[in-house]
């Protein structure tokens, strides 16, 4: 697997340690958003990293010539760093799944990959329709047009040369492990620090909230069962609205629920994001092990405030990178 070093695909080695007897080499190039931490104390003889960047066409073949399927994490992923610095997203996101799918091609690697449900743009607040595979692509952000880029190779890959894939586009993941650049660590850990949450515009974006291990299982039912060529949408019904999501951390801490910034807006900020997911249900039968998204958030504060030392060393950049964008 690619990107396994950083918040979902770290999660997603633990879920595999912990429920298969699957042998797992990740592919991680450590930027920033990764944690060799997060690794750690998983045994030796499951889990081998190797440190290389998935746009490294000779690596990638080498590796994907050892391996049974490649689950292919690996992405520049802050909407907010893509506006700033758009370059990494479209090398990683898009040179990198290039190469993932040429390897693919020439050793008939089964591939699954990893995609975002911001490939569809966003949703008006009342709108009753969620995305469901259906669901015009139609992307606001480098980051997520880089996604649908991406995206678009699978699909051409898996009709033109009939590579072995299925797409996942996943919602909002929550949970250990997520640097506090991200907007749930990032508020949680303002409060630990007894600052105020910094929440953009008006604070009446939704999005849909899923915690990592729900994603996880649903990505490895979809590498064993999924059937070729097809999309799943992954979500757990856990829309919310981000001043919804700060009260809560709020309430959590005994803070008033007013005690928040809201501070200058995304650029292009998108509105609601809402998923369907039928199709998984339906056909391969997954169910969120996390469906209270209160209880999941209660957990995720609760593992923020027992790894301070994990998450402290970043903080302090963050915000300051944040305050240079009048966002702090
Ligand atoms: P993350 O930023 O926490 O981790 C990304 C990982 O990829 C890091 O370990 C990083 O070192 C690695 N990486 C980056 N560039 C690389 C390169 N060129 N070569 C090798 N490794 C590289 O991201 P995340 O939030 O865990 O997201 C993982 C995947 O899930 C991404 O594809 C993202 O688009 C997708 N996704 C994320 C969410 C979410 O809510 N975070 C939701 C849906 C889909
Ligand atoms: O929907 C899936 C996507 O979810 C993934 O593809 C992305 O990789 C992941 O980063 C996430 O994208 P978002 O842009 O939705 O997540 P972020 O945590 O950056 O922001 C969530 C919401 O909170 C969004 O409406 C912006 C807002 N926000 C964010 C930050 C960092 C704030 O109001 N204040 C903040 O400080």
């Amino acid at each position: 697997m690619t990107g396994g070093a950083g918040f979902i695909g770290s999660n997603f080695v633990h879920h595999l340690v912990r429920e298969t007897a699957v042998r797992i080499t990740v592919l991680d190039k450590l930027t920033y958003a990764a944690s060799r931490e997060s690794l750690e104390g998983l045994p030796s003889d499951r889990v081998s990293l190797v440190v290389g960047d998935v746009a490294d066409g000779a690596l990638v073949d080498g590796l994907v010539a050892a391996s049974d399927a490649v689950v292919h994490f690996a992405a520049e992923s802050h909407n907010d760093n893509s506006l700033t610095e758009p370059g990494p997203f479209i090398q990683t996101n898009i040179v990198g799944t290039f190469q993932i799918l040429e390897a693919a091609r020439r050793h008939g690697t089964r591939l699954h990959h990893i995609s975002t449900d911001e490939v569809y743009g966003d949703l008006e607040l009342d709108d009753p329709q969620r995305f469901t595979e259906a669901t015009p692509y139609n992307p606001s952000s480098p980051y997520s047009a880089a996604k649908a880029g991406s995206d678009h190779l699978v699909r051409a890959w898996v009709r033109s040369f009939g590579v072995v894939a299925t797409i996942s586009n996943c919602s909002n993941n929550y949970g250990p492990w997520q640097h506090v650049e991200k907007f749930i660590p990032r508020q949680i850990t303002n409060v630990i620090d007894g600052d105020r949450p910094k929440v953009y515009g008006t604070g009446t974006n939704v999005r849909d909230w899923i915690h990592a291990e729900d994603h996880s299982s649903a990505v490895w039912l979809i590498l064993q069962q999924g059937r070729i060529g097809e999309t799943y949408l992954i979500g757990a019904d856990g829309e919310r609205n981000n001043l919804d999501v700060v009260g809560r951390i709020l309430e959590h801490f005994g803070r008033p629920a007013d005690d928040y910034d809201l501070v200058t807006d995304r650029a292009g900020h998108d509105l609601r994001y809402a998923i369907d997911s039928s199709k998984l249900r339906e056909e391969l039968g997954w169910r969120p092990t996390y469906p209270d998204f209160e209880a999941g958030l209660a957990r995720t504060i609760a593992w923020y405030q027992a790894h301070e030392d994990w998450w402290r060393p970043h903080k302090q950049a963050t915000e300051a990178s944040y305050a240079a964008k009048g966002q702090a």
